[in-house]
């Protein structure tokens, strides 16, 4: 078999590049480890920025976020109970949209979209610095598929990253000792905007889904069980790093899904490798704080689709040339924010009287400094392209 691009991996970022790569007219299969009601059952990141919805109309697929989707102009920040309001609307004239990546995801599965193979096991990458080809296992038989490009969409544990020779990629990782508990409630969420809460038992998120349905985490060790936390236990612990009012406020109930999550920062450079590129998490994995992870995924693949189209067609390589360099400074970027964002919020091992004294600064210089408060709106809502 034989076509234009193979996508490694069937996440927002594989889908969506898949569906891109559709609309042009240009040959693609993408190939997915799990079946689809996997892929739809990770709960995952909730914050679109500007540039996603605009992706996802570019798709031909916003039209369930226009209906469905929340517009929020801003945040609230919490510190030991003390609350700021961060009005993007006002700081900076942009907003978000909370629109779940599963909604995100099934969206993408449900338009016309490039072949995609799930089930596929043991994919492995093969001369992609010439002659690209990809073998992979379904229902016990190895098939072999031919391409001229090979999209690397498959995560942080993916093979397309690992099958690149060690002495080609610099990596920078910063592992944080800590991880998120995260809840989904189907009951209404406590606040209409998110609260991010620093507190000394640890960070708490107040984020939701739906007018009907909340998503809730808290800080925990990275050596923490899940099976440890009854829902009670969870909602006691997410109660103690709120203000009084919103404790006393929340809604609690059974949970349909509990999870961790690990913190990790870490890049990749390069992410182009001869005719292999990497793309979202596959490239890069930010905490999710800052809500970047997803919107990153997106603005990669939106240069990379632009890219494959312009070489496909035998227009022009400066797109492919130039992919990397181009999303590495977007990337960094959203890993300054997203790390900082980590630091002010979090409680660290180390962090000590003098550390928890820089945090409550810089979350009173927040609190005081329109300029401060711009600067985290316009990171928050999306640097431009
Ligand atoms: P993924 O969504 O990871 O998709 C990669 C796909 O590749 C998967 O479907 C996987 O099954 C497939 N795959 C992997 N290996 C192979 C293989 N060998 N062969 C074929 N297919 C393969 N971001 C936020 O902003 N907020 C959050 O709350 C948040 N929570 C998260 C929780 C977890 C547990 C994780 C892992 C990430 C979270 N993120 C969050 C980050 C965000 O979800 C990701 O940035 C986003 O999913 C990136 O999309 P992607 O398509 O690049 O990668
Ligand atoms: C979420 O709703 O899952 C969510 C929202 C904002 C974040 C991280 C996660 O910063």
């Amino acid at each position: 078999m034989r076509t234009e691009v193979i996508i490694i991996g069937a996440g927002p970022a594989g889908l969506m590049l898949g569906r891109l790569l559709e609309l042009a007219g240009v040959d693609a299969i993408i190939l997915e480890r799990k079946s689809p009601d996997y892929v739809l059952g990770r709960i995952r990141a909730g914050v679109l920025e500007q540039g996603s919805m605009d992706l996802m109309d570019r798709a031909g697929v916003g039209a369930r976020m226009h209906a469905e989707g929340l517009i929020h102009h801003g945040i609230e920040l919490s510190f030991d109970g003390d609350r700021q309001r961060l009005d993007f609307t006002d700081l900076i004239g942009r907003h978000v949209m909370v629109y779940g990546q599963t909604e995100v995801t099934r969206d993408l599965m449900a338009a016309r979209q490039a072949q995609t193979i799930y089930d596929a096991e043991n994919v492995e990458l093969h001369d992609f610095d010439t002659n690209p080809y990809v073998t992979y296992t379904k229902d016990g038989v190895t098939h072999r598929i031919d391409c001229r490009f090979i999209a690397g969409c498959d995560g942080f544990h993916g093979v397309s990253r690992q099958s690149v020779p060690q002495s080609a990629l610099n990596t920078f990782e910063r592992v944080y000792p800590f991880g998120w508990l995260g809840i989904l409630v189907d009951k209404p969420p406590v606040a209409d905007e998110l609260i991010y809460a620093h507190h000394a038992r640890g960070f708490a998120l107040c984020s939701q889904r739906s007018p009907t349905r909340s998503r809730y985490y808290v800080q925990v060790p990275t050596d923490e069980k899940v099976e440890a936390w009854s829902d009670d236990r969870f909602w006691d612990e997410l109660r103690a790093r709120l203000n009084p009012e919103t404790a006393e406020a929340l809604q609690t109930g059974p949970s349909i899904e509990k999870s961790i999550a690990p913190l990790r920062s870490f890049v990749a450079e390069p992410l182009r490798f001869g005719r292999l590129f990497l793309a979202g998490d596959a490239a890069h994995i930010v905490p999710p704080t800052g809500a970047k992870g997803l919107n990153l995924a997106m603005s990669d693949v939106a240069v990379l689709a632009d890219a494959l189209i312009e070489a496909v067609s035998e227009k022009s390589e400066a797109g492919i040339n130039a992919y990397s360099a181009k999303v590495l400074d977007r990337i960094w970027k959203a890993e300054r924010f997203s790390w900082w964002m980590t630091s002010l919020l979090h409680t660290f091992p180390d962090t000590g009287a003098f550390g928890r004294r820089i945090q409550r600064a810089d979350f009173d210089y927040l609190a005081s400094s329109r300029i401060a408060q711009q600067s985290l709106a316009e990171n928050y809502t999306g640097l431009p392209s």
